[in-house]
Parts: structure tokens; C-alpha cells; sequence
């Protein structure tokens, strides 16, 4: 057994088929030990390097063979390393080019993440709407994106505060107004550890930019989500979550800390990014059968504009933890989770699942525990219950009805 490739066993009923290249592939599964992936012929195969990109094969995806794939550090030497950017995922699932009819939206474009998502859609030939809330700004990346995209009609700043939900109504509302179609939206925008403010709307900075923001614009748009899904195109909502989704769940007796609940910058952003995973389920639970998937993810540790509020001493705690150094990346690398969340052929049909490395995650005890690796979801991170509160609180706080 080689160490950062896959081994191929017995063929059993092969409930979905993924277009997997070998980058990807390798990537998906790094350092497994076992693994089930099939060839159509049945064929089996020792060196995946004979899968050549584009090779169609099948794999199994299902929970109890998964169980067996553990996330490995092994291929992680830090920023700018093997692992894959968001415009190779685009070369990998052969979109180059290949998108020119569909439209997507990304929000908080202003910073890492966001621009390099949003460059890779452009690669796509799609048209990308990208949200900020500083339009100079935005306005300098939109000319960057469409510099390097070589395409000036395709790429449109949108202003966005989201700490204002009158500005997201705004926002939504040129959208529908404009565009014919959206296939994609890619809710990305952050602060993190912000010191307590509330926003014009009374909410907690983090809870109202993260999540409420969020939920607003994504109600708004939903009617031209899903008049835009094709069966071989079906719409998507992506929500960047956090490993910080392990901090905790929303506290619905006090979401904004007004009630006395005493404010931690690390709970308010904590119950804001299990927000993300759960209105990114319950969508694809309500959803999904009409053609729009939900789907949530952490893209990993990138330095950002977004680590601005976190005390000093912190941050140098972390830069001398060489393990979690090793397991940093570039922006572009980043936002690859968040590309194949989109766009990756074998995500295209499903949702309600939370993603890490390009691929579908495990519990954070498989994942190594607390003491382990900061990947893997939380015991709450899957809570049907949890999803219908957050829903009937959120709608009622946005005033929309979803
Ligand atoms: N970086 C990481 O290590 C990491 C780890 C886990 C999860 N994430 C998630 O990844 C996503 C992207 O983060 P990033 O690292 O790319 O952070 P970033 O560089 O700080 O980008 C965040 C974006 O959100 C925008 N934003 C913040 N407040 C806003 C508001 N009120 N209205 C409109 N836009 C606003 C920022 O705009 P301004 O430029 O105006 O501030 C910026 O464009 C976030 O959802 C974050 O939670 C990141």
C-alpha cells in the first residue's frame, strides 16, 4: 500500500458515480488505507495515476464505507503546498470555459477567500455577481477579476453592508431585478471575533453579518434559484462555514447578548458559523426535491484580513504551533473547498452534508478529537431540530417568510 493513494477492493452496488480526476481523487482520500472506488468495468486498480483526468469511475460515498477514510496531515507543508487551488479545481472538473449560460453570486469579495472564488467562476465564462461592502474596494477587485478573466461584461460589483438588512434587501433586489437567472450563491462574507457592537438593526455584529445577513439574502433570491435549476444543472447554495462551528450552537434564549448572556467574541462567532451548517441543511432538506442543494463547509486556515480582531498573543501562539502552520494555506487554496462545493461533479446532486479538504467530512472524533486535528463537525453540527429553530427564529427576525 502506498501511502497517500487508494487502494481498490470488491465491487458491491455502486450508489452514485462521481467524475473524479486524479487530483482530486488523491486529494479527496489523502493517506486513507481503505477506500472504495470502482472503475464501470470492475476493474481494479493498484496506481490511480492510470486514472486519467476525466476518467469516469464509481465510488462509493456512503456513511459506514466512509467511516474508514481518516483525514490525513500527512501531504500538508503549508501555504502554496500540493493541495489544490479554486482555479485547479476548475481545470480538474473541465469548466474552463464550459459555464458561459449560468450566473453565480459571491459575497464578501472585498478579501482572500471571496476573490479567489470569484476568480475561479470567472474562469467558468459564467457571470459573477461579487458583494462588499466597501464599493471602492470592491469596485478595484471587480476590475482585477475581469482583467484576469479577460472578460469585462462579466463580472458586476454589488454593494452590500451586511450589518444592514435594509442593504441586503437592496442587494437582492438588484440582483432579481437584473439577472435573468442564478444558479450559484457562494454566501461567504465574515467577521470574526469582533468586539461587541450591535448593528443598526439591533443584532450582534458577527450573528447579523455571518448568519441573519445571510439568511435574508438568500430568501430573497430563492425564488430565482430554483426557476434556474436544470435537472443536469441543479441550483446551489454554498455556506462557508468554520471549525469554529465548534465552539457551539446558537443560544436561542440570548442570540445577541442583550439578555445578559455575557459576550465572548469566540461564542458569538461559534453560534454564527453552526448557523451557516444548519440553514445550509434545512435548505437542502426543504429544497432539494425541487432542485436547489445546500451545502456548508470549512475552507481551513488561510491568513486573512479576518484574523484582524484576534488578539496578538493568540496569534502567535498559533504561528508557533508547527502542526497547524503545515495545515495553513493561500487564499486560492482556500477557496478551493468552496469551488468544488459549487461546481465539483460529485457534489452536483446533494447537499445537506458539511465539507473539508474538497470533501466530504467526518465527525471531529473520527477526525482525531479536540486534541487531534481542527477538522471534523461537531456532535450539533446535524440537528434536524436545531435547523427548524434557527429557521422560524431567523424569518421571523429578517421578516420573510422562506
Ligand atoms: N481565513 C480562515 O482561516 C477561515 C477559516 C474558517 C472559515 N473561514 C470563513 O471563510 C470565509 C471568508 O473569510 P476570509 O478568510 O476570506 O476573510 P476576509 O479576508 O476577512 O474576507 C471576508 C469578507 O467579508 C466581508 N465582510 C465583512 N463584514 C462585512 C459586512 N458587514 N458587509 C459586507 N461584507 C462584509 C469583508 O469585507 P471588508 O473587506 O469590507 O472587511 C471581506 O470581503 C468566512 O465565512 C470565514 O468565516 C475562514
Amino acid at each position: 500500500m502506498t501511502s497517500d493513494y487508494v487502494m481498490y477492493n470488491d465491487v458491491y452496488s455502486i450508489p452514485s458515480v462521481a467524475r473524479l480526476t486524479t487530483r482530486t481523487f488523491r486529494y479527496i482520500l489523502p493517506g486513507s488505507t481503505h477506500s472504495y472506488a470502482f472503475l464501470p468495468s470492475k476493474t481494479s486498480y493498484s496506481d490511480p495515476e492510470l486514472l486519467t483526468k476525466g476518467t469516469f469511475f464509481s465510488i462509493r460515498t456512503s456513511w459506514h464505507l466512509r467511516r474508514d477514510i481518516k483525514i490525513s496531515t500527512q501531504i500538508q507543508k503549508g501555504p502554496g503546498d500540493d493541495r489544490p487551488t479554486a482555479l485547479q479545481i476548475i481545470e480538474d472538473e473541465g469548466l474552463h470555459g464550459k459555464l458561459a449560460d449560468k450566473v453565480m453570486v459571491v459575497t464578501g469579495c472585498t478579501g482572500g477567500l471571496g476573490i479567489e472564488t470569484a476568480r475561479a467562476f470567472c474562469a467558468t465564462g459564467a457571470t459573477v455577481w461579487i458583494t462588499g461592502r466597501n464599493i471602492e474596494k470592491l469596485e478595484a477587485v471587480a476590475s482585477e477579476l475581469r482583467k484576469s478573466s479577460g472578460d469585462s461584461s462579466r463580472v458586476t460589483a454589488l454593494e452590500m453592508d451586511q450589518t444592514s438588512l435594509a442593504s441586503v434587501r437592496s442587494a437582492a433586489r438588484t440582483v432579481l431585478a437584473t439577472s435573468n437567472k442564478l444558479n450559484i450563491l457562494v454566501n461567504n462574507a465574515a467577521v470574526m471575533a469582533t468586539p461587541y457592537e450591535l448593528t443598526v438593526d439591533g443584532h450582534e455584529s458577527q450573528w447579523a453579518t455571518d448568519h441573519l445577513a445571510h439568511f435574508l439574502f438568500t430568501g430573497l433570491l430563492l425564488p430565482k434559484l430554483l426557476s434556474s435549476s436544470t435537472p443536469d444543472f441543479p441550483s446551489r447554495v454554498v455556506n462557508v462555514s468554520s471549525s469554529s462551528h465548534r465552539n457551539g450552537p446558537p443560544d436561542f434564549s440570548d442570540l445577541d447578548f442583550t439578555g445578559g448572556r455575557e459576550y465572548s467574541p469566540g461564542k458569538g462567532y461559534g453560534q454564527s458559523k453552526t448557523a451557516n451548517i444548519w440553514h445550509a441543511n434545512r435548505l437542502n432538506r426543504i429544497y432539494s426535491g425541487k432542485g436547489l442543494h445546500g451545502i456548508s463547509l470549512n475552507p481551513g486556515g488561510i491568513w486573512t484580513g479576518l484574523q484582524k480582531h484576534v488578539p496578538s498573543e493568540q496569534i502567535e501562539k498559533w504561528k508557533a504551533d508547527a502542526n497547524l502552520m503545515k495545515g495553513t494555506m493561500t487564499s486560492a487554496q482556500g477557496a478551493a473547498t468552496q469551488v468544488i462545493a459549487a461546481l465539483g461533479s460529485e457534489f452536483r446532486s446533494t447537499g445537506g452534508i458539511y465539507l473539508e479538504n474538497c470533501r466530504e467530512s467526518v465527525s471531529a472524533e473520527e477526525a482525531g478529537g479536540d486534541g487531534g486535528t481542527l477538522y471534523g463537525y461537531k456532535p450539533w453540527a446535524f440537528d434536524p431540530e436545531g435547523e427548524a429553530t434557527l429557521w422560524k427564529v431567523s424569518s421571523e427576525i429578517v421578516r420573510v417568510q422562506i
